[in-house]
């Protein structure tokens, strides 16, 4: 079986990347944002997600991110979340990159985590970029910086946005030494996280994937497993 193969394979490495998209945090009622049921399909991504769209109207950006915020809240992370957080326990070397914003994985305990497009529940203030972070759903919208006055804004990453460049180097250290990649729940449409999979493979390390459907990663795959994450990696971990 399919399942048995990751799972001798994945146990018998000493380094291992793990790539999660929204597709990790599905079972938990996060919706994704391509495909039949994806916020892409409702909300247009140019008037809620952009550098733009903020500055033209940050009231409704920010409804927008109190709406998810909301629905996150109400998430508990699910066995996908657990297992991973599992194998950053068994495996020596180890480095979970995630394109979520909705803090999941670090609830189920995963600590060696970078956060590629930020985290929905830190703000910057877009005058002094003092930080913080708050579970919570924001009372007052557009909020404004205890210390300057200034605008708050999502510490996420958006369209139109750069990537952290520390964050990223980090990224391309590992993906540049690792034996290999587990890719779980993105559809690997957009980059420079796209492009991770890729580099590993270019390196030759193993490229390992876990999706409800094909996706250009599975190219590229070892081995894919087409499924549930989180029922999936209940056999795996
Ligand atoms: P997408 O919504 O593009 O893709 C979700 C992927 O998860 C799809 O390939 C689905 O087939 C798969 N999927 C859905 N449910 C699943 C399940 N239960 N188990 C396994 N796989 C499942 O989400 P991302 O790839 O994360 O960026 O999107 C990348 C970025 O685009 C996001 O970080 C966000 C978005 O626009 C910004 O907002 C900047």
């Amino acid at each position: 079986m399919k399942i048995e193969k990751l799972k001798e394979e994945i146990f018998s490495l000493k380094s291992l990347l793990v790539l999660t998209g929204a597709g990790v945090s599905q079972e938990s009622g996060i919706p994704t944002f391509r495909g039949e049921e994806g916020l892409w399909k409702n909300y247009n991504p140019q008037e809620l997600a952009t550098p733009y769209a903020f500055e033209k109207n940050p009231k409704l950006v920010w409804e927008w991110y109190n709406f998810r915020r909301e629905i996150i809240l109400k998430a508990k992370p699910n066995p996908a979340h657990f297992g991973i957080k599992k194998l950053e326990d068994i495996i020596p070397e180890f480095l979970l990159v995630t394109q979520n914003v909705d803090d999941l994985h670090k609830e189920a305990g995963s600590k060696k985590i970078l956060e590629l497009h930020g985290n929905i529940f830190r703000t910057r203030c877009t005058k002094c970029n003092r930080k913080e972070f708050k579970k919570e759903i924001l009372r007052e919208i557009p909020p404004k910086c205890k210390d300057c006055g200034g605008l708050l804004r999502p510490d996420v990453v958006w369209f139109g946005e750069s990537i952290d460049e520390e964050i990223f180097s980090k990224i391309l250290d590992f993906s540049l030494k690792c034996e290999a990649i587990l890719v779980v729940g993105t559809s690997a449409v957009v980059y420079p996280a796209a492009s991770i999979p890729f580099i590993v493979k270019n390196n030759g390390g193993k490229v390992f994937e876990i999706n409800l459907e094909p996706t250009q990663i599975s190219e590229i795959a070892d081995i894919s497993i087409f499924g549930k994450a989180g029922e999936i990696f209940q056999k795996l971990t």
